[in-house]
């Protein structure tokens, strides 16, 4: 099977070409011009997509060497997102499987994450805990088969993600701030700033990043770089802050599951800090990360889980609308 996957549930523009489980081609345009924002527009971005979303899903055709009459399906991200980006894809993905005669498949994006790691480690097997880190969600899930999911907790207030991107505004960094953070933080020494790290109660599997965020914003209020800590001492700081809570409710999820293995999913899959303490602490544990350019949002994902959805014949008929607000259940 042959299929196309498309998605723009944000401001990443993005086309793959997945054969029988393979990514043939993974073509993502990332939308520049909101880093002058400091967050995504989504009327911007809506406009965006429109523009650039023929071009995308030629070029991904052209890598895969695939023609559009071979492909056998076409598969969309349904939500969570932005209404509007939502609505472009799934309408110019509508138009051409209506034009080519095959199927359109809605998929959920953070099913696709949490499925990209399948591309990482053919064998993964169920069941497995997935921390699910992305700009708009924080959560620990039980993945016990597909489609078979238990929310073992979640962020009360801010995403991770989030906490990466305000706090690179308050640090004067731009938007998105995950890769800008990490940036900054190279060299910068992680024990400098103590900044709060909320672990809620001893048990709990939920997070809170308001806080560290306020935290971060007061000391920045008077803070002058010295020879004894520098502006990247603050942002490895608070980055290991982040990083230390994630860490620790993984290794709650796998005391509590009993599950040898867990999948880290989403944008902030792709830092490297948290990646190696994950690594480094949870060493008797089995952790796979997606490839880097699978973390951040691409259409790979939707086109690999769009292939399963077709295989199992779990798919909607073509008359889906976006879900802004999709769950993953
Ligand atoms: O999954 P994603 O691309 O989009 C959503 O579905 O939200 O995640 C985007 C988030 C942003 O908050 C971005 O700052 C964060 O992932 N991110 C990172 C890194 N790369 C992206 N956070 C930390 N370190 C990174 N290297
Ligand atoms: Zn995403």
């Amino acid at each position: 099977m042959i299929i196309l996957g498309i998605e723009t549930s944000c401001d990443e523009t993005a086309a793959a070409i997945c054969s029988d489980g393979k990514i043939l081609s993974n073509v993502v345009s990332q939308q520049l011009i909101h880093s002058k924002f400091g967050g995504v527009i989504p009327e911007v971005a809506s406009r965006e997509h429109e523009s650039l979303l023929n071009q995308v899903v030629n070029y991904a055709l052209l890598e895969s060497g695939i023609t559009l009459n071979q492909l056998n399906a076409i598969s969309v991200t349904q939500g969570p997102g932005l209404a509007g980006t939502l609505l472009t894809g799934i309408s110019f993905a509508k138009g051409l499987g209506l034009g080519l005669e095959i199927p359109v498949v809605p998929v959920n994006h953070l099913e696709g994450h949490i499925f990209a790691n399948f591309l990482a480690y053919e064998t993964l097997a169920f069941p497995f805990i997935c921390l699910l880190v992305s700009g708009g969600h924080t959560q620990l899930w039980s993945i016990e088969d597909m489609g078979k999911y238990t929310l073992l907790g979640e962020t009360r207030d801010d995403a991770a993600g989030e906490a990466f991107d305000k706090g690179a505004r308050i640090l004067g960094l731009s938007y998105p701030g995950g890769p800008e953070i990490e940036k900054a933080a190279k060299g910068g020494d992680p024990t400098k700033v103590q900044f709060p790290r909320s672990l809620l109660s001893k048990e709990s599997l939920e997070f809170s990043f308001s806080g560290l965020k306020t935290s971060l914003l007061y000391f920045m209020d008077d803070f002058k770089e010295t020879n004894s800590i520098k502006l990247s001492d603050v942002i490895a700081s608070y980055q290991k802050a982040i990083i230390d809570v994630l860490v620790e409710k993984v290794n709650r999820a796998f005391f509590k599951t009993g599950f040898k293995t867990c999948v880290i999913a989403g944008g902030v899959a792709a830092n490297q800090s948290l990646r190696k303490e994950l690594s480094t602490v949870l060493n008797s544990k089995e952790i796979i990360f997606p490839d880097l350019s699978y973390c951040t949002d691409n259409a790979a994902m939707i086109g690999y889980l769009g292939e399963l959805k077709v295989k199992y014949d779990k798919f909607e008929s073509i008359e889906f609308s976006v879900k802004p607000n999709l769950k993953l259940i």
